[in-house]
């Protein structure tokens, strides 16, 4: 679904107007959604709406067997469209019910329906696939691949920025959200972690268990996950009763899931800095190994299994906020998400341990930056889309405009950019702008100096500068 953001929506009261007629000649819809980054990630011609996934897994062979039913909007006249999937075997692909011919060609599998799709109408895709799912490479990315990860005996998903489609058919781009049902059924003595609600878990005839998860916030494809894990579960109550569900696997280190005792107390936290908290259920899956890093998978975080610190914690929730709820509309956006919940971790020992910290840490890291800095934040690069920019200067560069603006202007723009682009994407230019609207202010070169320069800026109001701190080494 592509949620045209509450400012737009003024010019659009009579919701999605399809861009051509019906009788339009149709066309092939395009291998990719036009990512600068990624140009093959995502699809053109239409916008998905849902998706219901029918996965059993087993988890020791590291065996898929699926059926993925997506509804779609056609916005054009489509003769055939793309889809993503990576490895696994297709057996067959119905569209609106009808059989449908499809070719492969890498992770780009193209549908022929029967009968063309008219513009705007809505269609029904059925595929039904299996096979062995497997990680896919993503360079620039601290982890060895992304998507299915197969531990032994059991299987966690994480996929930023492309690895949904390593286990599901998808239209795999932040631009396309859609909200998700997943049907998982599992061996006994195991337990499902998937985004959302669950919904029921049944015990069928063969002493399998069917979990039933059904996340009803629209939802980018990389923030999807699935885990399967003999998982014990314990659940608990966020701000206004939001539930709250964690699992962590039983032979997990001791007390693992204790790294959770304090999650209601930082979502508190997160909504007094940034509004409201934006889905429906919020948690948390602790892996079974440490595995260096975490993923803000929608509502409910995937950590590594040493990597639950309350740091990190906070910086996969803010995520949910940025990233998740307001989502990149370009990968070379990412700063929009990665910088903004790397500065809730800057908030939040600032908090804990108060602005002296603050201040010592801003020094620390500004002759770092002064030093190595010259990643620029926005449109870092696909090769260095995970980097220093973005995890490092890009927070810094809101503590700059936190120190020009002020503390209440500040923590304005942050929550109406919540509010404002809630449930949708926006861009670097989204965020600026709010910026320079909130303040009054003209920020034009604060911005384009933090945000896209090859030098560290001066930071007048800390008295902070790279060129006396040159010479102060020389
Ligand atoms: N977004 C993650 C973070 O919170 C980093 C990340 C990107 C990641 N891709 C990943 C983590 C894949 C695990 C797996 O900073
Ligand atoms: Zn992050």
């Amino acid at each position: 679904m592509r949620i045209l953001s509450v400012a737009s929506l003024g010019f659009l009261a009579c919701s999605a107007v399809p861009a051509a007629f019906s009788d339009d000649p149709p066309v092939a819809g395009a291998r990719g959604i036009g990512d600068p980054y990624y140009p093959d990630l995502g699809n053109g011609g239409y916008d998905t709406l849902h998706y219901e996934l029918v996965l059993a897994v087993d988890p020791v062979a590291n065996h898929l067997d699926a059926v993925a039913t997506i509804d779609a909007m056609a916005e054009v006249s489509l003769a055939s469209f793309h889809l993503d999937l990576a490895g696994l075997e297709v057996e067959a692909i119905l569209v609106d019910g009808a059989p449908a011919a499809f070719q492969r060609d890498g992770h780009e599998l193209m549908i022929e329906p029967e009968r063309a799709l008219a513009g705007g109408s809505r269609f029904q895709v059925v595929v039904r696939y299996s096979g062995s799912p497997q990680t896919v490479p993503v360079p620039g990315i601290p982890v060895d691949g992304v998507g299915w990860m197969h531990f032994e005996d059991r299987v966690f998903t994480l996929s930023q920025p492309s690895g949904s489609m390593t286990w599901y058919p998808v239209n795999n781009h932040p631009r396309d959200k859609a909200t998700y049902e997943f049907r998982v059924t599992v061996p006994e003595t195991y337990v499902v972690a998937a985004n959302g609600i669950l919904v029921s878990n049944e015990e069928r005839e063969d002493g399998r268990r069917t979990f039933h998860f059904r996340a009803s916030d629209p939802m980018a494809s990389y923030l999807a996950t699935m885990n399967v894990a003999p998982f014990e579960v314990r659940e608990m109550e966020g701000p206004g009763g939001l539930p709250l569900t964690f699992y962590a696997p039983i032979d997990a280190r001791e007390g693992a899931l204790d790294d959770f005792d304090r999650t209601p107390e930082l979502l508190e936290v997160l909504t007094e800095w940034f509004g409201p908290y934006p889905f429906e259920s919020c948690g948390g899956v602790i892996m079974n190994e440490s595995f260096g890093a975490a993923l803000e998978t929608q509502t409910i975080p995937v950590y590594g299994g040493r990597e639950a610190g309350i740091g990190t914690q906070v910086h996969e929730l803010a995520h949910q906020w940025f990233g998740n709820s307001v989502s990149v509309d370009s990968w070379r956006d990412l700063w929009l998400s990665e910088s903004f919940a790397s500065y809730a971790g800057w908030l939040w020992r600032e908090r804990e341990d108060g602005s002296e910290e603050l201040d010592a840490r801003l020094r620390r890291q500004y002759e770092f930056l002064c030093r190595r800095g010259d990643q620029a934040p926005a449109d870092p690069g696909a090769e260095r889309l995970f980097g220093l920019g973005v995890y490092l200067r890009g927070p810094m560069a809101l503590h700059a405009l936190r120190l020009r603006i002020g503390d209440e202007p500040f923590f304005e723009v942050l929550r109406t950019f919540a509010a404002r682009y809630r449930n949708a994407t926006a861009t670097t230019a989204d965020f600026t702008s709010l910026a320079e609207e909130i303040s009054g202010a003209d920020l034009g070169e604060l911005f384009e100096g933090w945000l896209y320069g090859s030098e560290i800026p001066d930071l007048p109001e800390a008295e902070l500068s790279c060129a006396e701190s040159d010479e102060g080494n020389g």
